[in-house]
């Protein structure tokens, strides 16, 4: 089966209402000029912007809208939460979950995003389900370990169906936000082993479907190298999603 090619942008807390709305017009212009190829965009917003960018978005079905988080909860008083539903209903179709600044910063556990992730799916949102390990953890060694366990305790609980639904993106914490990339031999070997440990949890079907995604100082410079690999299905670019000439760029890898 062929898997999606997919860009996914997180601006992270970032953008006004109105220079949010006025970057996605940006790109959603940049795109109509200049985009040519199957890949799916996804431009993930903070809440505020989601109800905007989805009115916008809908005379355009190549972009795609998705929040950052989203409550485990269903509804009813838990102040300053955002529901599923909530998000669903502003036009948005995807949520990233278990990002590491969610992880790290805000304390949410393995447990904590499986929650969530059956949330989302419940509610027909596609999870950006996000693994990823250390420095330390990469230096010791165990990294394989660590991500074998955030798969298995946050995803790997899915029926084969509801699991085939989901966006996996690897993102080494060492290299996200600080300009350091994985080297695309790195990558590569990291992706082929999340896909393997599908093949044993699920089945190779499921396996080749999936899309797993690159994230941590993707740029336009090094894109091209690490999804011309086999297991790289396109990124989670952060910084350079802010950046409406260089996320074009990175969209555009596919196309050369
Ligand atoms: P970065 O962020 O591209 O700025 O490293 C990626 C991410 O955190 O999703």
């Amino acid at each position: 089966m062929m898997r999606k090619k997919i860009v996914a942008g997180n601006w992270k807390m970032n953008l006004s209402l109105q220079e949010g709305v006025s970057l996605f017009s940006e790109i959603a212009n940049m795109v109509k000029d200049e985009v040519r190829g199957e890949q799916e965009i996804i431009v993930c917003s903070s809440f505020i912007h989601l109800a905007s960018l989805s009115n916008y978005s809908k005379s355009q079905n190549n972009i795609h809208i998705g929040a950052q988080n989203l409550s485990h909860e269903e509804n009813g008083a838990f102040t300053g939460e955002i529901s599923a539903l909530q998000i669903r209903s502003t036009g948005a179709s995807h949520a990233i979950i278990g990002h590491s600044e969610r992880r790290a910063i805000f304390g949410e556990s393995n447990e904590l995003l499986s929650q969530k992730v059956n949330k989302a799916i419940e509610h027909g949102l596609t999870p950006i389900f996000c693994i990823g390990e250390t420095q330390e953890e990469r230096e010791s060694g165990s990294f394989f370990e660590v991500l074998k366990e955030q798969l298995k305790k946050g995803v790997f609980h899915l029926s084969a169906q509801d699991f085939s639904k989901i966006i996996l993106a690897y993102e080494p914490v060492w290299a996200i936000g600080t300009g350091l990339t994985a080297s695309p031999d790195q990558a590569q070997e990291v992706h082929a082993f999340i896909r393997e440990e599908i093949v044993n949890q699920y089945n190779q079907e499921v396996a080749d479907s999936i899309s797993i995604l690159y994230g941590g100082s993707c740029n336009p410079g090094n894109a091209g190298e690490l999804f011309a690999k086999d297991d790289i299905d396109g990124g989670l670019i952060g910084g350079a999603s802010l950046k409406s000439r260089d996320f074009l760029d990175i969209i555009n890898v596919f196309n050369v």
